[in-house]
């Protein structure tokens, strides 16, 4: 149970090379074609027949930390709720409130809860669509309020093949990024644990474990305590979904199959004495959560003559690198180091730097705008933007500390980070991507030990996204 082995040789298996050739490992999915439109999975879990209870149209900030209909509301849509939507032919294409790459948006969310004001206790799945919740089951009245965030690989191994598990925890950080500040907002005591009995959580929402498994799971007023597992509705994700057995491995890899486990994990998670993360107390956010999420969109092409303001790097990587509430990091630790490419930041030279202790530390100076496009899979968005970072691991101190679960871990605070750069870009009128990269590149070009585990660009966008719609009332997004 939980060897790093795996999530290793999971790792070396789905890197991207610029020569494009495919990793040699004989349980890599041979001969798929990514991307065959008439097997696109669909974009979310259903229960047909089940009646949803819709949640408040009112999404607005309330004062306040009570968690009732208004909060959740607010926090559900904020995070995982449908925005804007545009029209392929006949057939709707849903945008979230948070970035995921490829549009896949492969993350179920479940809350599971004790009575609230106006909510019987159950087990509910959230619709985004419908902007309502699918009661599952009962929960006994004195359960504490929990998502369980769920990863579902075929939506987005449909597109990514085995590189998709990497996305179900970049994904699930970019949504739990916005759920963290809207709960930092309305001071709830949120917590975000990844030591859990994976069996006991995937049964509870009713996943299988290999077409859906738990990822996550965020405490909403300071402590978890799942009720037993029962039968539920099975749900519908798609027709005919395939599996991809390496990411099943991946998983299971990394699974704790009992309650000592989950203590061992919390006690390897203290021992790693990683870097510091930023402090609580720097910049904040000047504009109303709601407003900022809204006008969340990613950027599809920078303008690159526009040079950004110091605090668009400096206080953006502040706020976005806070330590995490959470059980899979020391207190005030992170799994991970920074490294960017600057291009156009006022005050900051181009060039090659670590983020580190608040600072940019100078690696290498001069011209770096192709070198970034270049490691970003050789995307104009890699180079384009004011400066591009490389959020990066030392992925052998982690695994070696935490297991294949540590994999999880150092991914998931990745998109943690990748969503709030995002936050706090859009908040200072400027804008930002998530990309994708070749593995072994990134880390030779900044000569560290870290390896790449997800890079965000943030620069001024040539096109404003269309700030996202309300409740049940996504924008029509044109298409051009
Ligand atoms: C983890 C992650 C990786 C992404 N990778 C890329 C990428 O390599 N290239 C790209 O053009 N966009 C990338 N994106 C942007 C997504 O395509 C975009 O989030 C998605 O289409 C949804 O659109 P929205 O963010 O405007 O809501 C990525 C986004 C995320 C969250």
């Amino acid at each position: 149970m939980n060897d790093p082995e795996v999530a290793r040789e999971y790792h070396r298996a789905t890197m991207h090379d610029p020569s494009g050739l495919r990793p040699e490992d004989p349980r890599l999915v041979r001969g798929y074609r990514p991307l065959q439109w008439d097997r696109k999975p669909p974009q979310f879990k259903t229960y047909p027949g089940l009646e949803g209870l819709p949640l408040p149209d009112d999404v607005s900030h309330t004062s306040g930390s009570e968690l009732g209909m208004g909060l959740l509301s607010r926090l559900l849509f904020l995070s995982a709720g449908v925005v804007r939507t545009a029209d392929l032919g006949g057939e709707a294409l849903f945008f979230r409130a948070a970035g995921s790459a490829g549009n896949l948006s492969p993350i179920e969310v479940y809350l599971v809860t004790g009575d609230l004001p106006e909510l019987e206790a159950g087990v509910y799945h959230y619709e985004p669509v419908e902007h309502a919740l699918v009661r599952l089951r009962p929960a006994p009245s004195n359960t504490p309020p929990a998502l369980v965030l769920t990863g579902v690989p075929w939506r987005t191994a449909w597109k990514y093949r085995e590189r998709g598990f990497r996305h179900l925890y970049w994904d699930a950080g970019t949504m739990l990024a916005h759920t963290l500040a809207l709960a930092e907002e309305a001071e709830l005591a949120v917590s975000v644990e990844l030591g859990f009995v994976d069996d006991h959580v995937t049964a509870l929402v009713g996943a299988d474990g290999v077409h859906e498994f738990a990822l996550a799971v965020v405490a909403l007023s300071g402590s978890v305590a799942l009720p037993e597992p029962e039968e539920v509705p099975a749900g519908h994700l798609a027709d005919d979904p395939l599996e991809f057995p390496l990411v099943t491995l991946a998983q299971r890899a990394g699974d704790l199959a009992a309650d000592e486990d989950v203590e061992g994990w919390r006690r390897a998670v203290r021992s790693l004495s990683g870097e510091r993360a930023s402090f609580d107390d720097g910049p904040s956010l000047n504009r109303p959560l709601d407003e900022v999420i809204r006008r969340r969109g990613s950027c599809r092409q920078f303008d690159p003559g526009r040079i950004a303001p110091a605090e668009v790097l400096g206080d953006a990587m502040a706020w976005a690198t806070r330590a995490v509430p959470g059980d899979f990091v020391a207190d005030g630790a992170t799994l991970l180091e920074h490294y960017l490419t600057v291009h156009a930041v006022e005050g900051v030279g181009p060039g090659a730097y670590r983020w580190r202790g608040g600072e940019l530390e100078l690696l290498r100076a001069g011209e770096v705008r192709d070198a970034a496009g270049h490691l970003c899979l050789d995307q104009a968005l890699g180079a384009s933007g004011a400066y591009t970072a490389f959020h990066s691991a030392r992925l052998e101190d982690v695994l070696g500390a935490l297991g294949s679960r540590g994999y999880r871990a150092a991914q998931f605070e990745a998109g943690i980070v990748e969503g709030r750069l995002h936050l706090f870009a859009y908040d200072r009128g400027f804008g930002a991507t998530g990309l994708t990269f070749y593995d072994r590149e990134v880390a030779r070009f900044f000569a560290c030990e870290a390896v790449p585990m997800l890079v965000t660009a943030v620069g001024a966008p040539l096109h404003a996204p269309v700030p996202g719609g309300l409740p049940r009332r996504p924008v029509l997004l044109r298409r051009t």
